[in-house]
């Protein structure tokens, strides 16, 4: 891997909500101490249950929300340095639903030159000669660039999401559950768009799913969250083969059920999901651990890294 497109180092945002009688508010820690790589031309699939802080560790990367502390690079520059043109250069995102994120007042192809003309790229000659390139390349019909995103269906419409991604060429673009709004059979379209895009532009992808299916299918390094950290990470398809931590062994336990049809059953552990506002002592995953040990309520496991690989467990291994 090289020295990274992308390097977030002890990444933390915290939340302050009102609590009722408390005065002043409490803390949230939607993400806590984070640090990964992505190298260019990579696809990292970062991956964890509802509320693990996926989406806030996006909007970190995004300029969208400030960092509470830690720092993150895009090639290698700061985001606290960096305005919001800066960071839209180089970072895309798409979104999961593709009727929230279209403005549904404005024609496909005003949707999809949008981040050219805000970033004050080129004049209007090229802006519709990029539009009917770009759609070309994402499989829509450049005459739709005058209809509106409810002429559309909702697989087109996520074309479109990429495409406006696309259009000015970001090295990264980072999909937030890029799929799941979408029937199971236009989801499939999407992720191959996203692979031939990938093989077509060189993009470098942050993949942000709760469905691991969708990133076996995609990524080439994968991080589990659990609580705003992330407890284990490395090379996807040895994470898959041979997971070490609890936690990504149960969720990959969950994902393989006989009948696809049937969805995803819910992640067979027993004690509820914590409140990020009353973290657990120790490691916040031993509530719900089958291994958790004395240690484990006490002591939060430093994250050890072996060959690439990086788990947080006092006890990691095989299941
Ligand atoms: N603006 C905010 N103010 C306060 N708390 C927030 C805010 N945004 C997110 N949170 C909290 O931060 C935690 C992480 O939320 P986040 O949206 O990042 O999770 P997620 O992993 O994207 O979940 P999902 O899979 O449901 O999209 C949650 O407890 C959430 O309630
Ligand atoms: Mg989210």
């Amino acid at each position: 891997m090289n020295a990274g497109i992308l390097r977030v180092e002890n990444a933390a945002k915290v939340y302050r909500v009102s609590a009722g009688m408390f005065r002043g508010g409490l803390d949230l820690h939607a993400v806590s101490d984070v640090s990964f790589r992505v190298g260019e031309g990579e696809v990292l699939g970062l991956v964890g249950e509802s509320g693990c802080g996926k989406t806030t560790m996006a909007k970190l990367i995004l300029g969208l929300e400030a960092l509470t502390r830690g720092n993150i690079f895009l090639e290698g520059r700061s985001v606290r340095k960096m305005g919001h043109r800066e960071i839209a250069r180089r970072v895309q995102p798409i979104f999961q639903d593709p009727y929230a994120s279209l403005n549904p007042r404005k024609s496909i192809g005003a949707i999809i030159s949008l981040p050219l003309r805000a970033l004050g790229m080129g004049n209007r000659g090229e802006w519709d000669e990029k539009v009917r390139e770009i759609m070309n390349l994402v499989g829509l019909p450049p005459r739709l660039r005058h209809n509106y995103p409810n002429q559309l269906s909702g697989g087109q419409r996520q074309r479109v999401a990429v495409a406006r991604a696309l259009i000015m060429r970001p090295r990264i673009v980072l999909c937030d559950e890029p799929t799941s709004a979408l029937d199971v059979s236009v989801q499939a379209q999407i992720l191959n768009l996203l692979i031939d895009m990938r093989e077509a532009m060189g993009v470098t992808y942050i993949l942000i799913s709760h469905d691991l299916a969708v990133v076996e299918h995609l990524a080439t390094s994968v991080a589990v969250m659990y609580l705003g950290r992330i407890v284990e990470s490395g090379p996807a398809a040895e994470i898959f083969r041979h997971p070490l931590h609890p936690y990504t062994q149960t969720l990959l336990a969950s994902v393989l059920t006989p009948d696809p049809r049937k969805g995803l059953p819910k992640v067979s552990l027993d004690a509820e999901y914590p409140n990020p506002i009353r973290m657990p002592p120790g490691c916040s995953f031993h509530p719900r651990c089958p291994r958790a040990q004395e240690i484990c309520r006490s002591q939060r496991p430093e994250a050890r890294e072996d060959g690439g690989r990086r788990v947080a467990c006092h006890f990691p291994g095989p299941a």
